[in-house]
């Protein structure tokens, strides 16, 4: 019987029904963050991966900070007015994913504190778990992190990070408001602590007026940020970037050496090859037009055909939609005993994006990878079996 480390526990966090959901033609899954399947730039990374192969890459391993002239890329991309950014300040990551566990592996050892927004990301959950933290749960509000609960916690523990998805958050779509910004900035500084960034959605805005990142608003390297060009290029790519300070690099570079020696010279270089003769400002605001759509129509039919003591998000941007029910009901057990069978519907239940509180009364629903009618028709069947369903008095034993 071979004996798994003490760190490995059991896990059924969903995560594998999420991709069950999605691959079963029987259901309307709004269960999966995928980007639209229509809209990934085939036809310019077919040339851009015959470029990278037959003109400049040279097959051979790389160093683990990865490719420099897409690392110059990237800082270009992400400057602006408060803040320019330098090749030498990036490490490329196999997706943000990997700068997920690699900032965990370093900074954490068994027991020692994180904070995480309330609800936060699952995969998120996955990779920090392997180190065994201790978790503190920071409630959501419309404007971001309820930043007073943040400070009792700082005040009370130590803790070693606080991660946070500052825009349109995996799964509530909130946006950090730019005071909050500031001021969660200001909490790091007094209680000396890092922020672990983490912003795939932040190029995908649809209304609004975009706001600085936290890391380019950090002044005193408490900030480590995480880019990714999942939902704006490709996910099959895996293909993400970090930003921190020199002493954060490092190790962190060194960490990533002894994960996976370097991210792929095909891709980086294929990736490379698309910013030079594409214009990738141009896909996204193309991607932000159909998903701005797309977000419209389902929460125009989450407005219809919801039951009222039912509550949604209304993001500015981003992948998801967030509902609350009843604090009562159980959307877990909800889906597996009447929504999969009766309405045919996929989503993802809240319990396990609670680390702590695992209050399962949330719903995610994700709008990106559907078609128009079908979201309309997806939202239509869920809402009719909701608004059964808590209609009948004995929702309470679900
Ligand atoms: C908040 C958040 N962080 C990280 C990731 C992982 O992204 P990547 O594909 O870049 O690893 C996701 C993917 O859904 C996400 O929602």
């Amino acid at each position: 019987m071979v004996k798994f480390a003490n760190r490995i526990q059991p896990c059924d966090n969903g995560l594998n029904d999420i991709f069950t959901y999605a691959n079963d033609p029987a259901l309307i899954s709004f269960a999966a963050g995928y980007p639209n399947n229509q809209l990934f730039p085939r036809a310019a990374l077919q040339t851009a991966f015959n470029a990278s192969l037959t003109e400049r890459c040279n097959l051979q391993y790389s160093t683990a900070a990865g490719l420099p002239s897409l690392r110059a890329k990237i800082a270009q991309h992400i400057s602006t007015a408060q803040r320019q950014f330098t090749a030498e300040q990036i490490l490329l990551t196999q997706g943000a994913q990997q700068g997920l566990d690699l900032t965990a592996k370093l900074l954490l050892n068994p027991g020692d504190g994180v904070v995480v927004e309330a609800p936060t990301y699952l995969g998120a959950l996955s990779a920090f778990d392997a180190y065994q933290p201790t978790y503190y749960e920071v409630p959501l509000i419309a404007d971001g992190m309820d930043l007073n609960a943040l400070q009792k916690i700082l005040l009370t523990h130590t803790v070693k990070f606080i991660y946070t998805i500052p825009d349109f958050q995996n799964p509530t779509g909130c946006t950090l408001s730019l005071a909050k910004r500031h001021a969660l900035l200001r909490l790091a500084q007094r209680y000396d602590v890092i922020i672990l960034e983490d912003n795939p959605y932040r190029e995908l805005r649809f209304s609004g007026t975009p706001l600085p990142s936290l890391a380019s608003l950090d002044t005193t390297n408490h900030v480590i940020s995480l880019g990714s060009f999942s939902k704006i290029l490709s996910p099959g790519l895996r293909l993400g970037w970090l930003v921190a300070a020199p002493e954060l690099l490092e190790p962190l570079t060194a960490l990533k050496l002894g994960n996976d020696v370097q991210s792929s010279t095909l891709v980086m270089n294929a990736v490379d090859h698309y910013l030079t003769t594409y214009d990738i400002k141009a896909h996204i605001n193309a991607m932000n037009r159909a998903y701005a759509k797309k977000m419209t129509v389902m929460l125009t039919a989450l407005a219809r055909y919801l039951p009222a003591t039912v509550a949604f998000t209304k993001p500015c941007g981003g992948f998801f939609v967030y509902l609350t029910l009843p604090a009562e009901i159980d959307t877990g057990q909800l889906l597996k005993q009447v929504i999969l069978r009766d309405a045919k519907v996929a989503y993802v239940p809240s319990a396990s994006l609670f680390p702590v509180s695992h209050q399962a009364n949330g719903i995610r629903l994700n709008f990106t990878n559907l078609a128009n009618e079908t979201i309309e028709l997806g939202v239509k069947r869920l809402g009719q079996i909701l608004t059964q369903t808590l209609h009948q008095k004995h929702y309470a034993k679900l």
